[in-house]
């Protein structure tokens, strides 16, 4: 893979215009990067098309010259899918931006890669829907990056993934050619679901450029609870109680050290006074009185089976968006120290003894560094975060951490784990990837690849070698 040549710059200037071609060193590391710090970006040039014609032109210049390119949304991305790290060409979708053909009928909305994802919930709003796939990125990340990570977020247990709500997409593949998969069917059945393929390949199959997403009725008045539960068994019996008598769009749960972190650093209050080891937010929809009624009484059992220490339940749509920050915050508050993340899931009904047999194994091993625990785990999908001490070298810190994931990953596996329920494998989890996928996945992964990109020029390095 050879890196362009001035005689490159110059073809990608004519294609896009010369504003839209940037080598200055900001524009390089600002579009060179996701939200992962371990790894310096060196991309040689970001190119920021207008329209899909121009990705086509762009792609079909850099399949003649063989030169790699990383496709970039919002680059909120936490496993280094969209780092440039060796000379690559960044293609950055933020100019697709636009949302059109709004079908009220069908409840699709065609929008560019670009638009971003608070952009789309804004927009389904104003039509009175609702697009409810939602992450604290949602204000930054871009619709095309979402598709390409699969998106998951907090709302997963009622709502599904990204892949849910993709009705169709467009893809540019690695030669340059043009494919409208799907087209917003409901129902299709004419062969294989390539959107399907497409979507959560960050990237290596081609450039997603377009997207029909479907849209839903909007929630009625949601309520948000948190709890403060003694141990993990007992938030999956809190779990399991509300979802046998109510519909929860949210169970989401987190640390006490990560609410001190959240609470001391963005400046949030604690939601009461009595510490737990734990903490377990719920969202449910309480369009009247009796609804609400009954998610007391739920919680009343919990208490009376002493799962639930204390608790709190939202008045206002202000104090529903407050208890959520205690939990959203967590991630841009423990950026700070640069933690090492792991992103790791396994069945719902497995998650105690999972979680048992994984805290033993951190504890032994990362005895002096400060492990903050949280994630969606009504989903079985738990997110362990390592905080770098401030006096460790990163290489030495990241070395440390790779070499307990191996455990870790070792007890995922026997769980059945995954290796990466929701950030994906990027850079940073491909050397983990067998610990979720056998050599025959990989190596039919790698066969698709070469059909969609022959010449090996989209997002290579990411997901596997
Ligand atoms: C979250 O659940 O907050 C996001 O996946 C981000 C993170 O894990 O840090
Ligand atoms: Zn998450």
């Amino acid at each position: 893979m050879t890196s362009p040549d001035n005689n490159i710059l110059s073809s990608l200037r004519h294609i896009v215009g010369s504003e839209r071609v940037l080598t200055d060193a900001d524009s390089l590391l600002e579009y060179g990067r996701d939200w992962t710090r371990a790894i310096t970006p060196d991309p040689v040039a970001v190119v920021l098309p207008s329209t899909i014609a121009e990705v086509q032109d762009i792609v079909r210049l850099a399949a003649r010259e063989r030169t790699a390119i990383v496709p970039s949304g919002g680059r909120t991305g936490l496993s280094a899918g969209a780092v440039a790290r060796s000379g690559e060409l960044v293609l950055a979708l933020d100019r697709l931006n636009r949302i059109e053909d709004f079908n009220p009928v069908d409840r699709t909305v065609r929008c560019g890669a670009g638009v971003v994802t608070a952009q789309l919930q804004q927009f389904a709003e104003e039509q009175g829907l609702f697009y409810p796939v939602d992450f604290a990125s949602s204000g930054s990340s871009q619709i095309g990056g979402n598709i390409s990570t699969n998106a998951g977020g907090i709302k997963v247990i009622r709502h599904g993934m990204t892949r849910d709500w993709v009705a169709g997409l467009k893809l540019v593949t690695g030669t340059g050619e043009l494919l409208d998969l799907n087209r917003g069917l409901v129902k299709n059945n004419a062969g294989y679901d390539l959107r399907q393929l497409v979507i959560g390949a960050e990237g290596t199959l081609g450039i997603v450029v377009e997207a029909t997403m479907s849209l839903s009725r909007p929630p009625h008045n949601l309520a948000v609870m948190v709890l403060g539960v003694p141990d993990m068994a007992s938030i999956m019996s809190v779990l399991g109680v509300f979802q046998d008598g109510i519909e929860l769009s949210a169970f989401e749960f987190f640390s006490e050290l990560a609410l001190e972190k959240v609470v001391e650093h963005q400046g949030l209050q604690r939601p009461f006074a009595t510490p737990a080891a734990y903490y377990a937010l719920l969202e449910f929809e309480a369009p009247d009185e009796p609804a609400m009624e009954k998610a007391m009484g739920l919680f009343e059992h919990c208490v009376e089976q002493g799962w639930v220490l204390d608790g709190v339940v939202s008045q206002s749509v202000a104090q529903a968006r407050n208890l959520w920050r205690l939990r959203e915050d967590i991630s841009e508050t423990l950026s700070r120290w640069t933690p090492y993340k792991n992103d790791i899931s396994t069945l719902v009904s497995r998650v105690p003894a999972f979680l048992a047999d994984i805290e033993a194994v951190v504890n032994a091993s990362y005895p002096e560094f400060e492990i903050v625990w949280y994630g969606h785990i009504g989903d079985g999908n738990l997110h362990l975060n390592v905080l770098k001490p401030d006096a460790m070298v990163m290489d030495e810190f990241q070395r440390r951490c790779g070499e307990v994931s191996k455990q870790v990953f070792e007890i995922v596996q026997r769980y059945g784990g995954s290796v990466s329920a929701e950030h994906g494998v990027g850079l940073l989890k491909k050397d983990y990837l067998h610990y979720s996928r056998s050599p025959l996945e990989v190596e039919i992964m790698r066969q698709i690849k070469r059909v969609f990109d022959p010449q090996g020029i989209m997002n290579p390095g990411k997901i596997f070698d």
